[in-house]
């Protein structure tokens, strides 16, 4: 199956969210603490947070998605001209597309014309740098949207349940240290749904890694999506595989993994899982599914309506904890 097929087939199985987990990321552990003595007005509320330096206008960026088939590019200039004028990070999917079939580029490209000056992220598996892909292949993908990082996306789960996908996960490591030894931009590394433990999390930043989006389990599954594009029914058992984003997140922070350096992602469904992601120790969170779905069913409004309204429980979640803006929160305003 080609790469553009199988992209197609991802957004065709996630859009209605038949391929999600069987249970939720752990939100729903914790309630917000109330405090009904604010001291605050809502216009003194702001929701602004800060990626890898950058101060965007609330603490959310758009998973790594598309790119590489036809109707991708669609896809891509909706979701960048909404994340050029909400101020908001997003990435690309993989551009593995590009190396395969240059001819594929502009459904790529495309971004960086509606978002001239967004955040945008290039993406590439850990399989592929196994190989110490060239650092001119690098360059290629980073040029072909003018990337502001690189992410990385580890997906063994994902891959094993592909009849055509990769079997060889030794030197993912040392190609990621490699990648940041030789890029200019900083480098991100992503799961896409089965979660980064602890000590995962701490090789990555060993090995250079600037930033673990963690995106663990209890979203979209990827082994899920995988087996409903295959007759294979043994590997479902696979179907509910991952370490929660929840989970994920308390071990990271167990571990004294800095805030600045963690993603939040992985069934990541309402401002409100925002919010208690922050205070659970991330410096920022990430979603997929619900955009995907936005931009699908409604194209460029729905999208914007999503992330006005988060943006806006954001802010009314914020005042009604007693916090004038991100840095405020904390584990304290959540109870179990
Ligand atoms: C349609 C679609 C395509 C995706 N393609 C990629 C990809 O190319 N690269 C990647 O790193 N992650 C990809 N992902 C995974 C997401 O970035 C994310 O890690 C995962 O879906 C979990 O987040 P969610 O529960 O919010 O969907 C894709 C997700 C969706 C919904």
């Amino acid at each position: 199956m080609s790469i553009q097929n199988r992209k197609a087939d991802h957004i065709r199985l996630t859009v209605d969210n038949q391929s999600a987990y069987t249970f939720n990321a752990g939100f729903e552990r914790y309630r917000f603490r109330h405090n009904a003595l604010p001291e605050l007005n809502l216009s003194d509320i702001s929701t602004e947070a800060k990626l890898l330096g950058t101060t965007f206008s609330m603490p959310l960026f758009i998973s790594s998605m598309t790119g590489g088939f036809a109707g991708a590019s669609q896809v891509n200039e909706i979701i960048a001209s909404v994340c050029e004028s909400q101020n908001i990070p997003f990435g690309v999917g993989s551009q593995r597309a590009i190396l395969e079939k240059p001819e594929t580029i502009e459904s790529f490209s495309i971004v960086r014309k509606k978002a001239p000056n967004a955040f945008i992220a290039g993406n590439i598996g850990g399989a592929q740098l196994a190989g110490n892909l060239p650092v001119e292949s690098i360059n290629i993908l980073i040029d072909s949207i003018r990337a502001d990082a690189i992410i990385v996306h580890l997906n063994p789960l994902q891959e094993l349940m592909q009849p055509e996908g990769d079997r060889n996960f030794k030197g993912i490591l040392d190609g990621i240290a490699n990648l940041a030894s030789c890029t200019q931009v900083p480098v991100i590394v992503k799961e896409t749904g089965a979660g980064i433990s602890a000590k995962v999390a701490l090789l990555l930043l060993q090995a250079g890694a600037k930033v673990i989006d963690i995106a663990g389990s209890g979203g979209t599954s990827w082994a899920k999506v995988e087996n409903l594009r295959t007759d294979e029914k043994y590997l479902r058992v696979f179907n509910d595989w991952g370490i929660t984003t929840v989970d994920c997140l308390t071990d990271l922070r167990n571990a004294g993994i800095n805030h600045e350096n963690i993603i939040a992602s992985g069934g990541i469904r309402s401002a409100h899982d925002v919010i208690k992601s922050i205070c659970l120790g991330a410096g920022f969170a990430a979603t997929a599914q619900p955009v995907i779905q936005a931009v699908m069913h409604g194209g460029s409004n729905a999208l914007t309506e999503l992330v006005e309204q988060w943006r806006t429980i954001m802010r009314y979640t914020l005042l009604l904890t007693g916090c004038s803006d991100i840095k405020d929160l904390n584990e304290e305003i959540l109870y179990k």
